[in-house]
């Protein structure tokens, strides 16, 4: 039988559930371990030092709960902690910008791409150097013409204009996303992108696809919206096969952690995720109030929350 592999994710808030309810949707037969650190967020304008030391005491965390492979659901922490992250643990992680890149170049049809993100996001330019990455591995778009027009030189590909948002998270972890003040505050944002005339927009921030329909309705039909959630989950797939390979082989490489038996310990009531495919189990823990964590998750992903256990890391 297959071995139900323990999966950490880890977000400032909320936002990191988009990405839970896309695996989820993808992956029938996963545990979840949740870590929204509610006390600290928004993470949008931390420096990079802090955002490092919040990952190292997470992933200790998760890996103590029995994760075996870690998402780090949240692009601030991803633009700017995870390559130290990756270099100080011995588990397989995957973050958010480099499948999202990779997802825009695929669905661009003009090279114009687009990104929303927290402002230290944006700083770190982490968007711009994983398109040119993307393309340089041979990613291309899937337009025929774009791709004919970037090979032959006539047409670049880039990032033309990242914008940050600094109250969208605010707003979200309060509930009020689907208010009249959302609204105006995202026309403000999305003005200079229309300007910049992208065809695609990255949503640079895990909390964000919270916001997608009053986005769209801004956009208009022709702008693609790429949330990297669905690209995390592809990579997340290949990550799980090569552990179970890898795990049948005997291997005792960095992929897989012999001494998890990927169960998880439940404490009763277990807090269940049924979104109609089956049934999964999920354990979500939060920095700050476990209540208001609750009920913002359950409105947003309209799916049962029962359990948020509250856990003290760092100071
Ligand atoms: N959801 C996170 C991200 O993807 C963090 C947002 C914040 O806390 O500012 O960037």
């Amino acid at each position: 039988m297959k071995k139900q592999r323990v999966i950490g994710m880890f977000d400032s808030g909320v936002g990191g559930l988009t990405v839970m309810k896309e695996i989820l949707e993808q992956l029938l037969d996963v545990r979840i371990v949740y870590f929204g650190d509610t006390a600290r967020v928004p993470y949008g304008n931390r420096t990079r030092e802090e955002l490092i030391r919040f990952g190292e005491e997470i992933v200790s965390f998760l890996i103590g709960q029995g994760a075996e492979v870690i998402v780090v659901a949240c692009n601030t922490s991803s633009a700017t902690a995870l390559p130290i992250l990756r270099d100080r643990f011995d588990i397989p992680m995957i973050g958010m910008v480099e499948p999202g890149a990779r997802m825009a170049v695929e669905k661009s049809i003009a090279g114009r791409i687009g990104v929303i993100a927290t402002e230290t996001t944006v700083r770190s330019k982490a968007y711009s150097s994983a398109v040119s990455r993307s393309l340089a591995k041979g990613i291309l778009p899937e337009d025929a013409e774009l791709r004919r027009a970037w090979q032959q030189g006539e047409q670049d590909i880039s990032v033309v204009k990242a914008q940050g948002c600094p109250l969208f998270v605010p707003l979200i972890e309060a509930g009020l996303s689907n208010s009249a003040e959302a609204r105006g505050i995202a026309k403000t944002y999305l003005t200079p992108l229309k300007e910049a005339g992208v065809d695609v927009l990255i949503l640079g921030c895990t909390h964000y696809p919270f916001l997608e329909p009053a986005l769209r309705e801004i956009l208009g039909e022709d702008v693609s919206i790429v949330d990297p959630a669905l690209a995390v989950v592809k990579e997340l797939k290949v990550v799980l096969e090569q552990m179970d390979t890898q795990e049948k082989e005997g291997s005792s490489g960095q992929a897989g952690n012999s001494e998890n038996t990927g169960t998880i310990k439940l404490v009763a009531p277990p807090s269940a995720l049924v979104l109609g495919k089956g049934y999964w189990l999920t354990r979500y823990f939060v920095s700050g109030d476990p209540d208001l964590f609750r009920q913002v998750g359950n409105t947003l992903l309209q799916v049962p929350i029962d359990l948020v256990e509250q856990v003290t890391l760092g100071d």
